[in-house]
C-alpha cells in the first residue's frame, strides 16, 4: 500500500473509514463527596487506563436515506448497548458536528470488548472514540483541547477516555490532571452477569449515607496511593485502592463480596469494585500472577469470566 495515503484526509473512505482504539478505565481511588444541588457529587477520582479496548470506526454513510449518524455494535453483550438517542457515541458525533457548525454524516461501528454497564466507562470510551474518529473522517482538525471540552459535556468519564494514562479528576470528575507513574501494573477484571446503572449506584450511596446519619467529608486524594503510583510499588498500591461506591455496589449486588473474597484468597494485592460496578478489579504481582488469578477466578464460578490487562495505557488513538 502507498504509505502516503494515510496523510491525505479525503481517501479515508477508500481505506474503510477511520478506526480509533479506546481503553477502559478502573478507578484506583473514588472518593465521593456530598450530593450537590445539580444532582452530581464532588469527586476525587484517580483514573487509570487499562488494556481492554473498544474500537470505533467512522465511515461515510452507505445509505444516503439514513439518519445523519447511524450506529452498529458488535461483540459480546452488544445487544445491551442502546442504539437510539441514548447511544453516547452518536451523541458525541452530533455534539462534534454542532461544535463545527455544520451537519455532517457518518456511520459508526463499535466493536466492544469493554463490559457494558460494567463500571469501566465503556460508553464513555465509545463517545471518546467517536469524537476522534469523526474529527478525522470529517477533516475538522480540532485540537485535543477542543475535543476535551466537548467530551466534558457528554459525561464525567469521557475526557479521561481521550487522555488515558493515569490522572486525577476533580469537580464531578471531568477536571483532569495527569499523574506521573512508574512501571506497569498487572490487573485482572472479573466480569459479572448483568450490569449496574451508575445513577442507581450513586443513589444507593446517598441512601446508605443518609441511613448512617454520619457527615460526608469533602473528598481528598490519598497520599499513600499517589506515592505508590510515583514509585511503582504494586503492594502499596494494592493496599491503597479505595472506592466509596463499593458499599453501594455491594448493597445492590451482594454476590460481588464473594468475588472480591475469592481474589483476595488467591493472593491479589488489592481487590475492589471497579467504579460503579459490577466488574471487580484485582491487582496482581506480575503478568504471570494475573494469568493464574484470572484462570482460577473463572474456574471458581464467582464471575461470568475473567480477563487480564495492564495499565497505564494511552487514551483514544487512531489505528493506522
Ligand atoms: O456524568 P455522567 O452522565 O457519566 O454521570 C452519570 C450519573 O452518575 C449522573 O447522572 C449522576 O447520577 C452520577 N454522577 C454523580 N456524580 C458525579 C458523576 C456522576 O452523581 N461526579
Amino acid at each position: 500500500a502507498n504509505r502516503h495515503v494515510g496523510e491525505i484526509r479525503t481517501p479515508s473512505t477508500a481505506l474503510g473509514g477511520v478506526t480509533v482504539r479506546v481503553p477502559a478505565k478502573v478507578n484506583l481511588q473514588l472518593a465521593v463527596g456530598p450530593l450537590r444541588e445539580d444532582g452530581y457529587h464532588d469527586l476525587v477520582n484517580v483514573f487509570h487506563a487499562v488494556s481492554l479496548f473498544d474500537e470505533v470506526t467512522a465511515t461515510e454513510p452507505a445509505d444516503p436515506g439514513a439518519g445523519p449518524i447511524t450506529v452498529k455494535v458488535l461483540g459480546e453483550s452488544a445487544d445491551e448497548v442502546p442504539l437510539g438517542e441514548d447511544n453516547l457515541a452518536v451523541r458525541a458525533a452530533k455534539a462534534l458536528a454542532a461544535a463545527a457548525g455544520r451537519t455532517y454524516r457518518a456511520d459508526l461501528l463499535i466493536r466492544k470488548t469493554i463490559p457494558v454497564a460494567g463500571g469501566m466507562a465503556g460508553g464513555s470510551a465509545d463517545a471518546a472514540g467517536a469524537l476522534v474518529a469523526c474529527n478525522e473522517l470529517w477533516g475538522l482538525g480540532l485540537p485535543r483541547e477542543d475535543l476535551m471540552e466537548i467530551a466534558a459535556d457528554l459525561g464525567s468519564d469521557v475526557p479521561f477516555a481521550l487522555l488515558g494514562g493515569t490522572a486525577i479528576g476533580t469537580g464531578r470528575g471531568e477536571r483532569l490532571t495527569p499523574l506521573e507513574t512508574s512501571g506497569t501494573f498487572h490487573w485482572v477484571f472479573a466480569l459479572a452477569e448483568g450490569g449496574l446503572s451508575t445513577p442507581r449506584v450513586y443513589g444507593e450511596c446517598d441512601r446508605l449515607r443518609a441511613a448512617a446519619e454520619a457527615g460526608v467529608p469533602e473528598p481528598a486524594a490519598s497520599e499513600p496511593l499517589l506515592a505508590a503510583l510515583r514509585t511503582g510499588d504494586a503492594e502499596a498500591l494494592g493496599r491503597a485502592l479505595a472506592n466509596d461506591l463499593q458499599p453501594a455496589a455491594l448493597s445492590l449486588r451482594p454476590d460481588l463480596a464473594r468475588t472480591l473474597d475469592a481474589g483476595r484468597a488467591l493472593g491479589a494485592l488489592g481487590a475492589i469494585v471497579s467504579g460503579s460496578g459490577p466488574t471487580c478489579a484485582f491487582l496482581a504481582r506480575s503478568g504471570e500472577h494475573a494469568a493464574e488469578l484470572a484462570t482460577r477466578l473463572a474456574d471458581s464460578g464467582v464471575c461470568r469470566s475473567a480477563v487480564t490487562a495492564v495499565g497505564p495505557v494511552e487514551g483514544a488513538a487512531l489505528v493506522p
